[in-house]
């Protein structure tokens, strides 16, 4: 798939912006602060409808807007093209007045082809892959960020899993205010039940889909990082479930690189709730002292190993690269595969940190997606062949200015 063209609307600093793209690479340079990295954060946000830096989609807002004025919306309009049809997403972030007393709300609200859709229906709609510098965080972050990097493939690859990972997300939170409500005024334990069926129901997709991507990956990565290292590293990568759905009399928190793999691919969905739901129940006063829920896919690790060697404790920053270069390559493929289509490729200032072979392979890259918006402060970078061949924008103070090839 690829975008056909860009339209935001006070959109952080872009006021106004109208762009059109050709089915290819397009490089955008320019100084620092300008804009280039906004313009990826945009293309990234019709696929994840989140912000791949913002803590707080407010901050998308352009922040000049003024203050007098009740309502701000932003907006982001991609046009692309999937299969040979031409699709147009639209995401308006809104804040507006709620209440009297001068407060305000922000939501979000997004359309296809004009209608109002909920987000649940519209992921893998338009998908994505972003390589970031700061991305690193995958491996040296926690385990959060590992589940997010999970979550975010797998919502855009699998029919479903955002709906299913939404509703976990609800009924572990009712069932934490009721383990609360039980801690402080006491009751019969049998009302969390009703919560474990449901956390079950839902936690079983997930881990099945995690575990499925961590597998694809894996072996989707392995070829090209063993060809980046030259042959020096075998790259694995650990999906460790925070439930062993093979032990349920036991289920455990696993540490991270001691245990195996659960051998959770060859469960089915309800093999794996059963043991979830039996596993829930003999935690209940285990949990109810803790006042959460201690177990299930919002406690899952993943891990990433160089010949046996867990990166995330050990890895140098240059082998972290090369591991997420590897990555980055593994997850296009994967989303090729899982979906006939070729994401959009996002690479933010990643050339600057790579040595010349590592370089050579994400130009290699470049050509075989359908598009790729590439960023950098340094035309330098890029041989002038490149530059000929390409599309090549320049970033100025929220302006992007078509450049004469080369
Ligand atoms: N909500 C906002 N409203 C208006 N301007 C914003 C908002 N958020 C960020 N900015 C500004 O947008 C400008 C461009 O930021 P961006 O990160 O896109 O720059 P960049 O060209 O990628 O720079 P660099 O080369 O340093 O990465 C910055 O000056 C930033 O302060
Ligand atoms: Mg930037």
């Amino acid at each position: 798939m690829h975008l056909t063209s860009l339209s935001l609307t006070n959109f952080r600093v872009f006021s106004r912006l109208e762009l059109d793209f050709p089915r290819r690479v397009i490089l955008f340079h320019g100084a620092n602060a300008q804009g280039k990295t906004t313009i990826l954060e945009a293309v990234a946000f019709l696929a994840l409808f989140t912000s791949f830096s913002a803590g707080n989609d407010r901050q998308l807002l352009n922040f000049n807007l003024p203050d007098d004025e009740p309502l701000k919306v932003g907006r982001i309009v991609g046009e692309f093209e999937r299969g040979g049809r031409k699709q147009t997403l639209e995401v308006r972030l809104i804040l507006e007045p709620n209440g009297s007393n001068g407060g305000t709300r922000f939501r979000k609200e997004a359309l296809l082809n004009g209608v109002n859709r909920r987000f649940g229906e519209l992921y893998g709609q338009f998908n994505a892959v972003s390589f970031l510098p700061q991305m690193a965080k995958i491996f040296e972050g926690g385990p959060s960020d590992r589940r997010r990097y999970l979550d975010e493939i797998l919502c855009q690859i699998e029919p479903g899993y955002s709906k299913h990972l939404l509703r976990y997300n609800q009924a572990m939170t009712r069932r934490n205010a009721l383990l609360k409500r039980l801690g402080d005024y006491g009751g019969p334990l049998d009302q969390l039940d009703y919560w474990d069926v449901l956390l079950a129901e839902q936690g079983a997709y997930l881990m099945k889909g995690r575990n499925g991507v961590v597998e694809q990956l894996e072996n989707l990565a392995r070829g090209s990082h063993l060809r980046l290292t030259d042959g020096k590293e075998v790259f694995k990568l650990e999906y460790q479930p925070s439930l062993d759905p093979t032990n349920s009399s036991s289920g455990q928190i696993k540490l991270p690189g001691v245990q195996p793999l659960a051998e959770v691919s060859s469960l089915d969905v309800e093999e794996i709730k059963s043991s979830f739901i039996k596993e829930l129940h003999r935690r209940h006063k285990d949990d109810l002292q803790r006042g959460s829920t201690s177990i299930g896919p919002h406690r899952d690790e993943l891990r990433f190993l160089a010949n046996q060697i867990d990166l995330g404790d050990f890895g140098s920053r240059g082998q972290m690269r090369t591991a997420l270069l590897s990555l980055k390559f593994a997850e296009v493929d994967l989303m090729k595969l899982r979906t006939g289509e070729w994401p959009v490729l996002l690479l933010d200032e990643v050339m600057a940190e790579l040595d010349p072979v590592r370089r050579e392979a994400l130009l290699g890259l470049l050509d075989r997606v359908e598009q790729a918006f590439v960023t950098t402060t340094d035309l330098d970078m890029f041989e002038s062949s490149f530059l000929i061949a390409h599309e090549v924008r320049k970033v100025r103070q929220g302006v992007v200015l078509k450049e004469a090839s080369g």
